[in-house]
């Protein structure tokens, strides 16, 4: 795993949304894995300032979403298919048709979920998955215990995470209870995995899934079974490392084979 660490929020957004950058450049067609939340707003800002200048295009990209809340409308504003129309397709400019997020009001949940992990390999696979970190250390919606081996699926949503996520809705009651999810068995098959996080309510998530045993309590730590995993992290979200002193220097030391900015 390469771990950046960075000086603030700004600069994970910045150098993250430079390496997807560097991905969609050399390949065009990529299919990217796209989070929600707070954590890749950078990424999509940074992102989003290329496409503007003319020096980076989406036209021929694809997009999956990693998770959807299940029960909410898909034009509740909050809906994971709002947010990503709003926040990734509009100011990025992908086709539209060649974006999908998981369909939450399937009547058929279950069948709609396998479907959704057989258009993911009848793309071709995620080229790079944007990840972002519970404060439990879900990773998608994957709460703690979740299989190492799942694959889109329902889920039923941890107490922490609706508390966490009910600053999005007028009030905690309105987070949906349930939502659909890539499983982490689908996250490890994408060739490239990008988590991002910021601030200290990351810090035990990061350190967890970092350098923690190999856990299905902590969904994060199966990053450590990718082979090309890379954390892009500011100061107070790395302050739980207990390595954070080699990452740097392995940052600020790093090969130019391995530079993408
Ligand atoms: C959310 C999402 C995840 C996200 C995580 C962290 O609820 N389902 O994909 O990475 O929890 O959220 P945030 O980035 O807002 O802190």
């Amino acid at each position: 795993m390469e771990i950046i660490i960075l000086p603030d929020a700004a600069e994970v957004g910045r150098v993250a949304g430079a390496k997807i950058a560097s991905i969609v450049a050399g390949r065009p067609q990529a299919v990217i894995g796209l989070a929600t939340g707070s954590s890749p707003q950078g990424i999509y800002k940074e992102l989003a300032r290329r496409v503007q200048e003319d020096s980076l295009s989406f036209t021929e990209a694809r997009g999956f979403a990693l998770d959807e809340y299940v029960g909410i409308p898909a034009d509740h504003p909050e809906s994971y298919a709002s947010v990503i129309t709003r926040e990734v397709v509009a100011p990025l400019g992908f086709e539209p048709s060649r974006v999908r997020v998981p369909d939450g009001r399937a009547a058929d949940l279950a069948a709609a979920a396998k479907e959704y992990d057989r258009a993911i390999a009848e793309a071709g696979g995620i080229d790079v998955q944007i990840l972002g970190i519970g404060s439990n250390g879900h990773i998608g919606f994957n709460e703690p215990t979740s299989s190492f081996a799942s694959r889109t699926r329902i889920k039923t949503l941890a107490p922490k995470t609706r508390q966490d996520n009910a600053r999005f809705f007028d009030s905690p009651d309105q987070v949906p209870t349930h939502c659909m999810t890539q499983g982490l068995g689908t996250i490890l098959e994408a060739r490239e995995l990008v988590l991002v996080a910021q601030g200290a309510g990351k810090a035990d998530a990061v350190a967890a899934a970092v350098e923690g045993p190999l856990s299905a309590f902590v969904p994060g730590s199966a990053l450590q079974l990718h082979e090309h995993a890379t954390v892009v992290i500011d100061e107070a979200a790395a302050s739980g490392l207990r390595l954070s002193d080699y990452y740097r220097y392995t940052y600020d030391n790093r090969p130019d084979w391995q530079r993408f900015e």
